[in-house]
């Protein structure tokens, strides 16, 4: 093979982001050549449907067979962006083991089995990069994985789904309902091919658990990632939210606790209108990290979305087909120091209680005596008219406290004769 011989690329997936990096790969060819030092080739496309007509790409290239794509022999890099666990993983374990670099935007597949991949390049002598895998856009995984290696990493936290933070921006801004802007985030292309993943936060926790692994070199999986999703956010709430000075958005939490475990969670959180977080618009993303020594860093940009995702994505191919040009490869997995996770319950946070009470006297200090017994500190107390005369709506502000002591408040609270059912909890930021 001579220096100048291209790179033989797959793309695995031709929808939302894929056929934006197909573009990309096309007609920047020259610049990605002279910042690679060999050409890429782009060799066969896989979908589902090979005979759909795509606009501006070689109907030649595309194949609905995928494995045998994978496994032509010849391939230097393969692209998935299908999405979803299988036929991906086991795709990009033929490619890996085939010896081809892999960069994947799958955060599903990352978070459920990025052990096996990790282990399997590491074999095989070849990258693993995802970079689009998290926060569309925004380079964060690269400075977790390589700037802020030397750092010791404390928390990192964000608006992480650029479809939830698009639909909690409209319902606060415009006052839309939910379903009517979901669609909006579909016709877009920012959610899932299942927006599940996206509303009920399965798309965040993915992206916590990435997060949370590289930051404290550890394996953080989905299922260890408390959450909870947006579908339960309503009109109410937000109007709630804006009388307490706040927004609502769905954040990304990753703390290194004080006996060193990992608390991780996703959640809708009110945020003060102060805090950097709140004015985060539409469909972009933006997290904190806070590291030991570099202090406070924050990354914001575009989350979601074909052309602005094909921007990250094309940053891993460069830098893999750079490693390959040089017979280097990138970092591999760095999950050296095993901690625990933090039981959901023992995670401290800000919350905000809201319930309809009795307007009698008395009632105000039962339900003060209540947090009081479970150890939950108040902030503030705020009281409105309820639904009748004889009703009135509480908001209860506290202070930091566990998750399993406000919960158990709570359900003491639904006891009581004065108090409805109807009892609500969201935490609220306060860093
Ligand atoms: P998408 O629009 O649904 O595209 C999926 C592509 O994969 C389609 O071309 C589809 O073929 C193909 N495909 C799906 N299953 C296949 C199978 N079993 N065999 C062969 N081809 C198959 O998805 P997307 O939005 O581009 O997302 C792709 C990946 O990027 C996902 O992992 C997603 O989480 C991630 N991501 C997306 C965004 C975003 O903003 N959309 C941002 C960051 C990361 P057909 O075209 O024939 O149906
Ligand atoms: N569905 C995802 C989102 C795409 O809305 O953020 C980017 O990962």
């Amino acid at each position: 093979m001579t220096t100048s011989a291209p790179l033989k690329v797959a793309l695995l997936g031709c929808g939302v982001v894929g056929s934006q990096v197909a573009r990309l790969l096309l007609t920047q060819a020259a610049d990605l050549q002279a910042r690679i030092g060999r050409p890429l080739e782009l060799v066969g496309i896989a979908v589902r449907d090979a005979a759909k007509p795509r606009e501006g790409i070689d109907p030649a290239l595309f194949t609905a067979d995928a494995e045998a794509l994978v496994r032509r022999g010849d391939l230097d890099l393969v692209i998935e962006l299908m999405g979803g666990i299988e036929p991906a993983r086991g795709l990009l374990l033929a490619a890996i083991g085939a010896g081809a670099s892999v960069v994947t935007a799958n955060k599903a597949l990352l978070a459920s089995d990025g052990g096996t991949l990790y282990a399997a390049a590491e074999a095989a002598g070849v990258d693993l990069y995802y970079e689009a895998a998290v926060a569309g856009a925004i380079p964060i995984i690269r400075p977790l994985r390589e700037s802020l290696v030397g750092d010791e990493v404390l928390a990192v936290k964000g608006i992480v789904n650029g479809t939830t933070n698009f639909i909690l921006d409209k319902m606060h801004t415009a006052g839309e309902g939910f379903a009517d802007v979901l669609a909006e985030a579909q016709a877009l292309g920012y959610a899932e091919a299942d927006p599940t993943a996206d509303v009920e936060g399965f798309d965040a926790a993915a992206k916590a658990a990435l997060l949370a692994s590289l930051a404290f070199h550890s394996r953080v999986k989905l299922d260890d990632v408390d959450r909870e999703g947006i579908t339960g956010v309503s009109l109410d709430d937000i109007a709630a939210a804006e009388q307490m000075g706040c927004v609502i958005k769905l954040l990304a939490d990753c703390t290194l606790s004080e006996d060193g475990r990992i608390a991780v969670g996703v959640h809708p959180t009110m945020v003060p209108l102060s805090h950097p977080l709140a004015s985060i618009p539409g469909a972009y993303n933006a997290v904190f990290i806070e590291s030991r020594n570099a202090g406070r860093l924050m990354f914001m940009g575009p989350g979601a979305g074909g052309q602005p995702t094909s921007s990250a994505v094309l940053g891993d191919v460069v830098t893999a087909a750079r490693n390959r040009v040089r017979g280097a490869s990138g970092p591999g997995e760095s999950a050296y120091s095993a901690r625990g996770i933090l039981p959901a319950d023992e995670v401290r946070s800000r919350y905000y209680v809201a319930l309809e009470v009795s307007d009698e006297p008395g009632v105000l200090a039962k339900v003060a005596t209540c947090f009081a017994s479970h150890g939950v500190s108040l902030q503030a107390v705020r009281q409105d008219g309820g639904a009748g005369e004889s009703r009135a709506r509480l908001g209860v502000m506290t202070h930091v406290a566990p998750h399993g002591d406000v919960c158990a408040t709570i359900a003491e609270l639904q006891q009581l004769a004065e108090v409805g059912a109807g009892v609500s909890m969201m935490r609220v930021e306060d860093r």
